[in-house]
């Protein structure tokens, strides 16, 4: 397996430019299955995710192809199956996206079960619940979601607290559906509105996306746009912006959606960072010591949980004691222990944990756990005396395009180790 060597202490400095987001390309490549017609993605990632789900679709019978860096063409037009095995399910769990969209076209899917991941449990009860209600049967049998519909119904959907993840599923599911379907305490994630927008420019009838109610009137076949442009990702550039401020550098991240990061900002410009913003460019430097935060990560517009293992990194070297309440996954803090190899003063206790900042932290070898918690252990490389390696690095793979190089670029001292 890869690992990185990270030599500490270098202020990161220049320009990065910001991938396509891969939280939204996931979504839509997965709804282009109820699309007539080729789809053409431009500012789609290179992250191994991607790759995962175009697997996924060329096995059901989907044609995927890469045609350069960032440009993609898809066509669903003939689909051999309805199968979605374990062997990709388990890598990556966005694929039960095309559960929905198989029953939409073919009445039927069986789809593995996700199972659950570093930071705990990750249900699917909502996207199954769901799609009862748009009159699927759904049997749970040896690890697969078997599942089969004559004909989907619009219906009014209630989740008992926001999910990107069921709000995307249904959203493009209700748009195959007969009628109207009401999504209530919708998620308002910015790759929910960038689903919305794919799905209407390719007919759908949408409306309410970004708020907490969505609703969709489905029944018209959906026609390919031609081409869509992934939006950027936000986590990407807040991950960058942190790496910036914590190294003491300057750094300017281009093609950032400065609205996505509105709460990351605030969050960095509240710990001591100077943060320019023009257009979509934000310049982040240091103005001096990192103060001390508290944190409670919530659902969009709130802090994202997907920033918090990053700002974990920066606070272990605040001047003072900072507090982080993980309000989406609880479990979410295997990063702590490996920070805490590298000299970090961290105490977790449930969903809460509290960082004393120290002087410094040291280089150690650390073991990556999933993706947000490897881009942590990265960063805090970056600020620690001596050499860091970080094993498993290939969580970092799926979700963070050409990473090594864009920190090389800056500066950093990184180096991928191949096994
Ligand atoms: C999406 O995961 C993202 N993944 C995650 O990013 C992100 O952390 C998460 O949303 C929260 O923002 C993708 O978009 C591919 P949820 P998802 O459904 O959809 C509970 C990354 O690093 N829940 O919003 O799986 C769930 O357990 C990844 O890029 C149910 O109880 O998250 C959690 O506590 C990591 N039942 C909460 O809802 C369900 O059926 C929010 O989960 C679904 C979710």
């Amino acid at each position: 397996m890869d690992k990185f060597l990270i030599k500490g202490g270098a202020r990161l400095k220049g320009e990065v430019r910001v991938s396509g987001a891969k939280n939204a390309v996931l979504p839509i490549m997965a709804a282009s299955l109820l699309v007539e017609g080729e789809v053409r993605l431009l500012n789609v990632p290179d992250v191994m995710d991607v790759f995962t789900m175009a697997e996924l679709l060329r096995l059901l019978g989907a044609k995927v192809e890469r045609l350069e860096k960032g440009v993609w063409t898809l066509d669903t037009s003939d689909l051999t199956s309805s199968t979605a095995p374990y062997e990709i399910v388990r890598k990556m769990r966005a694929s039960i996206y095309v559960l929905g969209p198989l029953l939409a076209r073919m009445g039927k899917a069986s789809v593995s079960l996700p199972g659950g991941c570093a930071f705990g449990p990750r249900p699917v009860d909502f996207h199954i619940s769901g799609l009862e209600a748009m009159g699927a049967s759904i049997k749970l049998e040896h690890g697969y979601i078997n599942a089969k519909v004559k004909k989907l119904k619009g219906v009014e959907i209630a989740f008992d607290r926001k999910s990107v993840g069921a709000t995307a599923h249904l959203l493009m599911t209700a748009t195959f559906a007969e009628g109207e379907t009401l999504i209530a305490n919708a998620a308002k994630e910015p790759e929910i509105v960038a689903l919305a927008d794919f799905l209407k420019l390719c007919g759908a009838d949408i409306e309410g996306e970004g708020t907490d109610e969505i609703i969709v009137r489905g029944g018209k076949a959906l026609r390919s746009p031609g081409e869509y442009r992934i939006i950027p990702d936000r986590i990407e550039a807040g991950t960058y912006a942190v790496a910036a401020f914590m190294t003491g550098g300057e750094v300017r991240i281009r093609e950032a959606c400065l609205d996505h990061i509105r709460t990351v900002i605030d969050r960095l410009r509240q710990a001591g960072a100077t943060v320019e913003e023009e257009d979509r460019t934000i310049t982040v430097s240091n103005g001096g010591k990192i103060l001390p935060l508290t944190i409670h990560t919530s659902p969009y517009p709130g802090f994202p949980t997907d920033m918090q293992a990053q700002f974990m990194a920066m606070l272990t070297v605040a001047d003072g004691t900072s507090i982080i309440k993980e309000g989406i996954y609880p479990d979410r803090f295997r990063h702590a222990f490996e920070l805490q190899r590298m000299g970090a003063d961290i105490k977790v206790e449930g969903d809460t944990a509290v960082i004393k900042g120290v002087k410094h932290l040291t280089g150690a070898p650390v073991m990556a756990s999933d993706l947000r918690a490897s881009a942590a252990l990265v960063l805090a490389g970056l600020i620690a005396r001596g050499e860091t390696l970080i094993d498993r690095i290939y969580h970092l793979d799926r979700g963070y395009e050409d990473f090594e190089k864009k920190l090389s670029s800056l500066g950093a001292d990184i180096r991928r180790i191949q096994d």
